[in-house]
């Protein structure tokens, strides 16, 4: 089998080091011998060894060329969807780690890949070296799914890390973050949880095989996030974390990403560092979790070369199409609530009127913990103005 990787960057360099690492397992694996016969890019960054192998700027050479299999690892938006659409079209099985190109276009690409008989993968998009993708289409697939939570964003969990265990706050854990290669010198992506989005709108697409439209999952992120609230959510059992969040009840459908209150001693708030993990909540299998590391230049390529073994041992096998949606996709269901509020006399009556728990007190500062209720309800209750931090329960 030919092969041809777009991109020479963290991911690609890993790809490269990976099947030349492993090229006899895969190969026995797959009882098939591969090349690499082409790589596209402007760099070589890694200085990975190209002897023999065809090193273009180009893509029309290799969209015109003989290989089987493309492995997209560039990134981007509008470039990688053009391009990707053209290979499907050119009869290339394409295999990606893309999440900000396939939260928008997975759908159509995932027709044309099966009119064009064409395998079309994309493991490392999610969770990076963590079989999520897999693990929905495959391993879960005799399942109802009807909700899962999910730690999808390395970078914001080593944030909320350090700012939960050594009290450091938001901007020094960022500072650190970067130091370490966890954040990138913009890291609006990360931080303000669009990554996190983006792969809730994948998986939710694959958990109810619906046409998911990103718009419709909500998104906060975590820059505002002060220490004081993850001290008080500390105090009352809860650990705050970024968490993706999707849940189905009755046909109706809530996405949601943002820092959200999770209980201490639950599986998902010991997930921590740069890590990763995702919930799932089936009808038959009840609980699931996988855990592992959601970025890193082996540990996706770990994800892609499975991938490409995939199409390898099996050719085309189809690619999971969804039905239009027909669902309520914009819900917000009812649940708990830790929000804090500027102490004037005015809240501090309505708060006592409410009968809402008061968890904390200080200054100028007065934080409530709300029974189970609809967030308009919530909104209704108190002055908009006066919310100094809102974060969901999960109990
Ligand atoms: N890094 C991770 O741990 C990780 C994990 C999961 C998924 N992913 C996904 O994997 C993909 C690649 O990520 P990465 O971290 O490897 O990025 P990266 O280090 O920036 O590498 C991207 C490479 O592609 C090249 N490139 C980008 N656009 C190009 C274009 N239009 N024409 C020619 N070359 C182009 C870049 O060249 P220059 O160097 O010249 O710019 C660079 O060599 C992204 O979609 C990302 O979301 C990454």
């Amino acid at each position: 089998m030919k092969i041809a990787i777009l991109g020479l960057g963290t991911v690609g360099s890993g790809v490269m080091n990976l099947l030349t690492q492993n090229r006899e397992i895969i190969e026995e694996r797959t009882n098939q011998t591969f090349e690499v016969s082409h790589v596209y890019g402007r760099s070589n960054r890694y200085q990975i060894d190209l002897t023999n192998i065809v090193h273009t700027d180009n893509i029309e050479d290799i969209i015109q060329s003989d290989v089987d299999i493309v492995i997209e690892v560039l990134g981007g938006i509008d470039f990688t969807y053009q391009t990707i659409k053209k290979l499907l079209l050119a009869g290339k099985h394409v295999v990606t780690a893309n999440k900000d190109m396939l939260a928008i276009h997975v759908e159509e690409l995932s027709r044309i890949a099966n009119e064009n008989q064409v395998q079309f993968n994309y493991e490392a998009s999610v969770a990076g070296g963590i079989p999520v993708i897999l693990g929905l289409q495959h391993g879960l697939n005799a399942n109802r799914i009807h909700r899962f939570m999910g730690i999808l964003n390395g970078t914001t969990n080593y944030i909320l890390t350090r700012m939960t265990q050594d009290d450091w706050d938001f901007n020094q854990a960022l500072e650190q973050a970067q130091q370490l290669g966890y954040a990138e010198s913009d890291p609006t992506n990360d931080i303000g949880g669009f990554d996190a989005q983006r792969k809730t709108a994948i998986l939710s697409r694959l958990a109810y095989r619906q046409e998911i439209d990103l718009e419709e999952v909500s998104v906060k992120g975590i820059e505002e996030l002060q220490l004081k609230d993850i001290q008080i959510a500390q105090q009352l059992g809860y650990t705050m974390k970024l968490i993706g969040l999707s849940e189905m009840q009755d046909n109706r459908i809530e996405m949601l990403v943002g820092p959200m209150l999770i209980p201490s001693d639950s599986q998902l708030a010991s997930v921590n560092e740069a890590m990763n993990a995702v919930f799932f909540n089936g009808d038959a299998i009840g609980e699931t979790m996988c855990y592992g590391p959601g970025a890193g230049s082996m540990e996706t390529a770990s994800a892609i070369v499975a991938d490409m073994m995939g199409i390898m041992n099996f050719g085309f096998i189809g690619n999971t199409e969804t039905k239009e949606s027909a669902l309520t996709t914009s819900e917000t269901f009812p649940r708990k609530y830790y929000v804090r509020l500027l102490a004037t006399t005015e809240i501090k009556q309505m708060v006592e009127n409410n009968q809402y728990d008061i968890v904390y007190s200080k200054d100028n500062d007065i934080a409530i913990q709300t029974p189970i209720m609809s967030l308009s309800e919530l909104l209704d209750s108190v002055s908009t103005e006066s919310i100094q931090a809102l974060y969901p329960i999960i109990d």
